[in-house]
């Protein structure tokens, strides 16, 4: 029996199937069985675990990088090795695999630091820490096992400032053509406080990127990235996103890359896109990129504001029923489903981030305006999201 989900289930032409994500034989044999031309790999786990090596296998078109390549966010010590040897700018770091030695150089390095797990955590292993304490806590808490193999090794690094902006690009591993620029919210609480989270809402094209800037991080960033993975071996294919400190000189720094579309930042960068994106990602996988005719995008501006349940991104409710999707969506916004799922007629919050809803406008103002707008015609019990997303960009 497959659940029926919320969101693209009411889309026409769309049949939505609940399948578990590392069952690499049932979405092989779904993707068979309907014919299916092309297959895109949303989430970064079963990219870790080879599902676009296993589905290739099968004859599938996939979009999405193969295991190996995808070490790239499954791994923060491989990834900064890539870094290093690629001599993309990026915070100084050292990796340890024993908790004496992580704390000694703690101890020489001071305050503040960074403290990550090496593997996949959910966007729960990185700690920003301020002081000696919280980063001792932080070493000990990913020794502790509580990560498992993720959290065998852990990255210490130097603390960055600037403003965090996502790059993300497409790529048939040779060619690489960066999306507009975006930027998103972690933090829970309004003015950017509190715990991070997954993103609380997002804006494209982001102004802090300008086009030198953008240009630099071509340079700087992605091409050398993609040439080591070739150096190395590694056919990488699908979307390189690189999360980047603008530093207060200007100067661009990765902070991590991923291996998939970000999320908040997709539903502000992908509206504005005009370019078929299935011609895109076939171009991709087929490693005819560069013949591609530019990329092409809408004028004005996008943000997408995160509704969330109260609690997240500690413990939360489920089962609220929502009301007001078709007003909201009747505004012409767009309401993009994260966590929810359809009971008979009604559509119920499901997860942690429950929908993202995108205004679109031609200046940030606006499309902000338009996103709020859209929220106010949408309620459950215990509806939360942030008031100030693009507050940076607001005019
Ligand atoms: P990551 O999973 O590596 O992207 O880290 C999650 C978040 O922690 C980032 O989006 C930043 O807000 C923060 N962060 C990570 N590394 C650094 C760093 N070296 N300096 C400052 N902030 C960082
Ligand atoms: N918005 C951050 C991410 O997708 O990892």
């Amino acid at each position: 029996m497959y659940r029926v989900m919320g969101g693209t289930a009411a889309l026409p032409r769309c049949r939505n199937l609940a399948l578990n994500v590392n069952d690499f034989e049932g979405i092989a044999r779904v993707a068979l069985v309907n014919n299916l031309e092309l297959v895109v790999i949303g989430p970064e786990q079963p990219l870790a675990t080879g599902i676009s090596d296993y589905l290739k296998a099968q004859g599938l078109k996939v979009f999405g990088p193969y295991q190996d390549g995808a070490q790239i966010e499954a791994s923060k010590a491989w990834s900064k090795a890539l870094m290093v040897e690629a001599g993309i700018p990026t915070a100084a770091a050292q990796v340890f695999e024993a908790e004496e030695a992580a704390l000694a150089y703690l101890q020489q390095q001071g305050v503040p630091i960074v403290v990550k797990t090496d593997g996949l955590a959910a966007g729960k292993g990185v700690m920003v820490a301020q002081t000696l304490e919280q980063a001792t806590d932080a070493i000990a808490d990913i020794f502790s096992g509580r990560f498992g193999e993720a959290g065998r090794r852990v990255v210490i690094e130097e603390f960055m400032t600037g403003q965090e902006a996502s790059v993300l690009a497409v790529t048939d591993g040779q060619t690489i053509r960066p999306l507009l620029p975006a930027q998103d919210h972690k933090a829970i609480g309004e003015g950017d406080t509190g715990p991070n989270t997954g993103g609380m809402g997002a804006y494209a094209p982001t102004p802090v990127v300008t086009p030198e800037t953008m240009a630099r991080i071509q340079t700087e960033v992605l091409e050398p990235a993609i040439a080591t993975l070739r150096r190395r071996g590694i056919d990488y294919r699908g979307v390189l996103y690189a999360g980047l400190m603008i530093t207060p000189a200007g100067d661009p720094k990765v902070v991590e890359f991923n291996c998939r579309f970000g999320d908040p930042e997709t539903q502000a960068v992908l509206p504005l896109l005009d370019t078929p994106l299935d011609e895109i990602m076939v171009a991709c996988i087929e490693g005819r990129l560069e013949s591609l005719p530019p990329l092409t995008w809408k004028s004005g501006a996008a943000a997408c504001v995160v509704i969330a349940a109260e609690g997240y991104p500690e413990s939360y409710p489920k089962g609220m029923e929502i009301f007001g999707l078709a007003d909201a969506a009747a505004t012409g916004a767009l309401v993009f489903h994260a966590g929810t799922r359809r009971q008979g007629d009604r559509t119920v919050a499901e997860g942690g981030r429950v929908l993202g809803v995108t205004g679109l406008g031609d200046t940030f103002e606006t499309a902000i305006a338009n996103a709020y707008a859209a929220i106010d015609k949408i309620c459950f019990e215990n509806m939360y999201y942030r008031r100030d997303i693009g507050y940076r960009v607001r005019d």
